[in-house]
C-alpha cells in the first residue's frame, strides 16, 4: 500500500513539474520538450538544431533502475548526448513516476512527454496489428521474436501504423518469457488454473486467455499488482522472471510455475513530431542506437535471468519448472484461431510469423 501511495505522490509531482515546464518554456506540439539554459524550442527549425542548448526528453519507465531495459537506456541517453554534441539528452523516470504505461502512452501521443517504454498491449489498443503479439505461444522463444522484428518486411507496415496516432515505434525492447506465479499453490498443468483469479495486463486478449486456461483475468496496471495479490483481490499474476524478482512479487506470490505462455514485446515509443523534428543526421544516430538496443537488452536479460532466479530463497519460494506446457497450448488453440480469424491485420502478422518459423 505504502509503495503504491509513494508512486502516486511522485507521479503527481513529476507531472506537475512537467506541466510547469510547458507553461513557462514551451509551446506547440513537438516543441513541448524542455530546453536547458531557459531556451524554448519555439519552432521546428529550433528543434532541428537546438541553438546552443540541450533538448531534454523525458522517458517514462514502469519498473526499477535494475531492469535491463533501464540500464540500456541509461547508456543510450549518454551516447545520444555525446554523438549529437549535446543537442539531446534523455532523462529517465523509473518506477511509474510519470504514471502507469497506459497514461504514459497518452502523454507521448499528446507530446506531454517524449518517450516511454510500454508493453505491446498499449499500442495494441490503437493498432490491430499489435494484437497478434499478445497471442499466447506465438513465438517459440525470444530469439525468434527478435529475428521477426528485425527481419520481417511486415514490421515496416506494423510500425508505420502508429504514426496516425501521434507516436512512432522507436525500437523493440525484449522482455523475456512470461509464466504464472501464485500465492498459495503451484501450477503443474492447465487443470490447476481452474477458478484462479489472475492479474493480467489490460487487454481483452488476456481476458480470453485466462478464461481458456480455466481461470479468470483481473486486468490492472502493474503498480497495483503487489497489493492486489497481497490483499487477495487476485490469486496471482503472470510475468517474466526479471520483473518477478526485481519488483519482489515473490514476497506475495511464492509459487513460480514455468508456463512460458507468452513472449510479448515491450516497445520504446517516441512522440511523432519529436522524432521527425530531429535533423536527418541526429535521427540517424537515434535510429542506430535504437537498433543496437535490441541485442543489448537481450544480452543483459540473459545474464540476469538465471542469476536472479538463483538468488531466491528456496525455503520460501517454490519453483515448478516441469509444467505440462502442452496442456496450456491445447487449452488456448481454439481461442488463438478465433483471434487470427477475427481481423486481417492480426492475420497478416500471424501468417508472417508462421512463415518465418
Ligand atoms: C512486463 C513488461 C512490462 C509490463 C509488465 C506488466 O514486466 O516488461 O512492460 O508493464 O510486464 O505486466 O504490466
Amino acid at each position: 500500500m505504502k509503495r503504491q501511495l509513494w508512486n502516486k505522490v511522485l507521479s503527481v509531482a513529476a507531472v506537475a513539474a512537467i506541466t510547469a515546464g510547458m507553461l513557462t518554456g514551451c509551446g506547440g506540439s513537438a516543441s513541448n520538450s524542455a530546453t536547458s539554459g531557459g531556451q524554448a524550442a519555439a519552432s521546428n527549425e529550433s528543434e532541428k538544431a537546438p541553438a546552443g542548448g540541450t533538448q531534454v526528453w523525458r522517458m517514462a519507465f514502469n519498473q526499477t533502475e535494475d531492469h535491463p531495459q533501464y540500464r540500456v537506456m541509461e547508456e543510450f541517453s549518454k551516447e545520444f548526448k555525446e554523438r549529437t554534441d549535446g543537442r539531446y539528452e534523455i532523462q529517465l523516470f523509473p518506477n511509474e513516476t510519470l504514471g502507469a504505461q497506459r497514461e504514459t502512452l497518452e502523454q507521448v501521443q499528446s507530446g506531454v512527454i517524449e518517450m516511454s517504454i510500454v508493453n505491446n498491449t498499449h499500442p495494441g489498443s490503437v493498432s490491430d496489428y499489435f494484437k497478434a503479439f499478445d497471442m499466447p505461444f506465438l513465438f517459440d522463444d525470444v530469439d525468434q521474436a527478435i529475428r521477426f522484428v528485425k527481419e520481417s518486411p511486415v514490421m515496416e507496415e506494423v510500425k508505420a501504423d502508429t504514426e496516425q496516432y501521434g507516436f512512432c515505434i522507436a525500437t523493440y525492447m525484449p522482455a523475456g518469457t512470461r509464466s504464472m506465479f501464485t500465492a498459495s499453490k503451484p501450477i503443474k498443468s492447465v487443470d490447476d488454473m481452474k477458478g484462479l483469479k489472475i492479474r493480467t495486463m489490460e487487454s481483452d486478449i488476456y481476458v480470453n486467455m485466462m478464461a481458456a486456461f480455466g481461470g479468470s483475468a483481473t486486468p490492472m496496471a502493474m503498480g497495483e499488482m503487489y497489493t492486489g495479490i497481497q490483499s487477495g483481490v487476485v490469486d496471482g499474476a503472470e510475468n517474466n522472471e526479471i520483473t518477478y524478482v526485481n519488483s519482489k512479487y515473490y514476497e506475495v506470490a511464492p509459487y513460480w510455475s514455468q508456463t512460458n505462455h507468452l513472449i510479448v514485446p515491450d516497445w520504446l515509443i517516441i512522440n511523432k513530431d519529436v522524432y521527425y523534428g530531429m535533423s536527418d543526421e541526429d535521427r540517424a544516430v537515434f535510429d542506430e542506437l535504437c537498433s543496437e538496443a535490441i541485442d543489448k537488452v537481450q544480452v543483459q536479460w540473459q545474464a540476469d535471468v538465471d542469476k536472479l532466479m538463483a538468488s531466491l530463497d528456496t525455503s520460501k519460494v517454490t519453483i515448478t519448472d516441469d509444467v505440462d506446457i502442452q496442456s496450456f497450448k491445447d487449452a488456448i488453440a481454439a481461442t488463438n484461431q478465433k483471434l487470427v480469424d477475427s481481423n486481417e491485420k492480426i492475420k497478416k502478422v500471424y501468417d508472417a510469423v508462421q512463415a518465418m518459423k
